[in-house]
C-alpha cells in the first residue's frame, strides 16, 4: 500500500499549491527554467479539495500522464510537452528522505507561461454537458440534435473551451471569446490540437475495451527557436482526474455511466448534497473508506486498461 502524501514541504523556491499537485520552480538540467510539479494524493471535486485523500492516487496520475506524453511525442504528428524527466534523482536541493517520498509522483517540466484556457474535448454527451443539453438543447452554445440520452455519443466531436479560474469554477466559453483573449490563430491550434489528441487517444482506448468520454487539456508557451513563443502541451493528459473513462461492455446511455474515473466520487458527493450535509463549497466532506477503496480501484483499473500493465507501487 503505497503512502499517503496530502502536502509537501521542501525546501525549494516559489512554493505553489494546485487543488491536487504542489508546485516548485527547479531549474532544469540544461539550465533553462524548469517546474517540478508533485502529485499529491488530494482528491478535488466540484473544485473543492476532499479532507482525506486515496493513497496512491498521485503516483497513478503521474505514471499514466508520462505513459500518454510519450504516446504523443513521437512520428510525424508527435505534439511537444513539458516533460522533462519522472526520476526522483534530478530533483536538486532536498534530502534523500524527501527524494523517496516523492518517488512516482513527480514530474520535472519546463516552466511554461500558461495559456489561459482549458480544452476541452467532447466525444460523449454527460455531465455538465449533459445538464447543459437538457435545459438548452445545446453544449457550450453548439446545438444538438434532439433525442440524445445521457450517455450518448456525440455526432462529432466538440470542442468546449472553458476559462481558467484563478480561484472558483471555471467557465464554459465560446471559440470567439477564447480568441478574444488569446488570439484567434492561437485558439485554432488549440481547437485543431484537442480535437486531434483526443481522437487519436480514443482510438487507442477504443482498442483497449475503453471509452474516453472527454478530456481536459493544458497548454502553455514557450520560447521558439526563432524567439516567438510556441505552444507545447502541459499539465495533465488522460488521466482519470482529467477525463471520463468507461468500460465499453457496460456502456449505456440513459444512465449513469459506469467508469474508471473521479465520476465515483462525484456521484458519492452528489448523495451528501442530496442530504442537506454539503452545498459544494470549501471544506469538502470526509470521503468515507468504502469510496476511497472503490474510487481507487478504478484509478489502478484505468492504469491497468490504457498501459496494460500493472501499477507497481516501490
Ligand atoms: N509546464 C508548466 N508550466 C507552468 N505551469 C504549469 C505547467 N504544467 C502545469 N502547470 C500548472 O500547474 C497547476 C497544476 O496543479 P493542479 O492540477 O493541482 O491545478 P488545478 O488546476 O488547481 O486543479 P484542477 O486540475 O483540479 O483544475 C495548474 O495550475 C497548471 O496550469
Ligand atoms: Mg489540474
Amino acid at each position: 500500500m503505497p503512502e499517503l502524501v496530502l502536502s509537501t514541504d521542501l525546501p525549494l523556491p516559489n512554493k505553489r499549491t494546485g487543488k491536487v499537485r504542489d508546485l516548485y520552480d527547479l531549474m532544469l538540467p540544461d539550465g533553462e527554467a524548469g517546474i517540478l510539479i508533485i502529485a499529491t494524493d488530494r482528491v478535488s471535486a466540484f473544485d473543492v479539495v476532499m479532507q482525506n485523500g486515496l493513497p496512491g492516487k498521485g503516483v497513478v496520475l503521474t505514471q499514466l500522464s508520462s505513459f500518454w506524453f510519450d504516446h504523443f511525442s513521437g512520428g510525424v504528428e508527435g505534439i511537444k510537452n513539458h516533460l522533462v524527466s519522472t526520476d526522483v534523482a534530478d530533483i536538486t536541493g532536498i534530502s534523500d528522505k524527501q527524494r523517496d517520498s516523492l518517488r512516482g509522483r513527480v514530474m520535472l517540466c519546463r516552466l511554461a507561461e500558461v495559456v489561459p484556457v482549458e480544452c476541452i474535448a467532447r466525444g460523449y454527451i454527460t455531465g455538465s454537458g449533459w445538464k447543459d443539453y437538457q435545459s438548452t438543447g445545446q453544449v457550450c452554445g453548439i446545438t444538438l440534435p434532439t433525442g440524445l440520452q445521457n450517455g450518448s455519443r456525440l455526432p462529432e466531436v466538440l470542442f468546449t473551451p472553458s476559462t481558467k479560474a484563478e480561484s472558483g469554477h471555471d467557465e464554459n466559453i465560446s471559440f470567439e471569446e477564447g480568441a478574444s483573449s488569446v488570439g484567434t490563430e492561437l485558439m485554432s491550434w488549440l481547437r485543431e490540437q484537442t480535437i486531434s489528441l483526443y481522437s487519436r487517444a480514443s482510438a487507442y482506448a477504443a482498442g483497449r475495451g475503453i471509452i474516453l468520454a472527454d478530456t481536459k487539456f493544458e497548454f502553455g508557451m514557450l520560447p521558439g527557436g526563432t524567439g516567438k513563443k510556441a505552444p507545447i502541451l502541459i499539465d495533465e493528459i488522460f488521466t482519470p482526474d482529467s477525463s471520463r473513462f468507461w468500460p465499453v461492455d457496460l456502456w449505456c446511455p440513459g444512465q449513469e455511466q459506469v467508469s474508471f474515473d473521479k465520476q465515483y466520487v462525484r456521484n458519492y458527493l452528489e448523495t451528501v448534497v442530496e442530504k442537506g450535509d454539503w452545498d459544494k463549497t470549501p471544506p469538502g466532506p470526509v470521503l468515507p473508506d468504502t469510496v476511497i477503496d472503490a474510487t481507487m480501484e478504478r484509478y489502478l483499473q484505468a492504469y491497468k486498461g490504457l498501459t496494460g500493465k500493472d501499477m507497481l507501487f516501490d
